[in-house]
């Protein structure tokens, strides 16, 4: 596995991978990789010959209040995770080349209204700077295609529209949620639950379950499973922040004929923000 800090000779490698006519998938991360992760980089060997793995902790997506410094960082680790799934590249930049001027002043790529809602809603200018960072690695890297998680089913949605949008030639696939054995879907948030919180929180998961089955066998007052979902949560020991039934193309609210749904939902347990989701199709 190559490893390089700058973007000049990420360019290089990748421009001679491209001159020998093979194609090139991207997989951007913050680090601290997991099961979720590697299937990510699986997913990705299975379309192209070349896999890039970006790690960089993005300032841009943290907010006032949430904790920058402490995000954890286990680079070793995550190496010999990304060499053991076969990745060719690994792009570690320093914020100083991800940003070359003071973040304030860097141009922001914003995706309005998808943005504002759900997880947006608690997070200010937090899919800004997903936006933001994804749309300048693109560019640095040039994939034919880049893969997503399904768990961050809203950072999905926002990039493929800023994908459109944008115009960028990228091919966009999410790939499912990796779970636990418990329902548990892997998260380095994860990382912060004790011992006890760990053993609640496969709650969030059967929670969205359980609001799935209920519109599978024909419920159609989505208000009443999601408060539903939001009291089992409540009861359970975590402290839900929504749960929402959206449809699943563009997160709006649906009307009762829309087929196409999904569940999201985040919640918070001790120190960590929790998010899942699932779909009703
Ligand atoms: O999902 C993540 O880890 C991050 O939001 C991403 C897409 C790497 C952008 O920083």
């Amino acid at each position: 596995m190559i490893e390089t800090t700058t973007i000049e000779q990420l360019r290089e490698v990748v421009r001679a991978w491209r001159r020998s006519g093979e194609r090139v998938a991207f997989v951007p991360t913050m680090g601290n990789l997991h099961a979720g992760h590697a299937h990510l980089v699986d997913q990705a060997r299975s379309h192209a010959k070349h896999v890039v793995v970006s790690i960089f902790v993005n300032p841009l997506q943290f907010g006032p209040q949430e904790d920058l410094a402490n995000y954890p960082r286990t680079i070793d680790q995550d190496r010999t995770i990304l060499r053991a799934h076969g990745a060719s590249l690994l792009f570690l930049p320093s914020v100083a080349e991800m940003y070359p001027v003071p973040l304030d002043d860097t141009t922001k790529v914003a995706v309005p209204n998808l943005s504002d809602v759900l997880c947006g809603a608690a997070r200010p200018g937090h899919f800004d700077g997903v936006a933001t960072v994804v749309a300048r690695l693109f560019n640095i890297v040039q994939p034919d295609l880049a893969l997503f998680g399904e768990k961050d089913f809203q950072q999905l949605r926002v990039i493929q529209r800023m994908v459109r949008d944008l115009a960028f030639s990228i091919e966009i696939i999410g790939v499912p949620t990796v779970r636990e054995a418990d329902g548990l879907a892997m998260s380095s948030r994860n990382g912060y639950l004790t011992q006890e919180q760990r053993r609640i929180a496969p709650r969030l998961h059967e929670a969205l379950q359980t609001a799935r089955a209920r519109i599978v066998r024909g419920e159609r007052d989505f208000q009443a499973v999601e408060a539903d979902a939001s009291a089992q949560l409540a009861a359970a020991g975590l402290r839900p922040d929504y749960v929402a039934v959206r449809r699943a193309d563009d997160l709006a609210v649906p009307r009762a004929d829309d087929v196409d749904l999904v569940i999201l939902a985040a919640a918070w347990l001790g120190r960590a923000r929790l998010i899942d989701n699932v779909r009703v199709v």
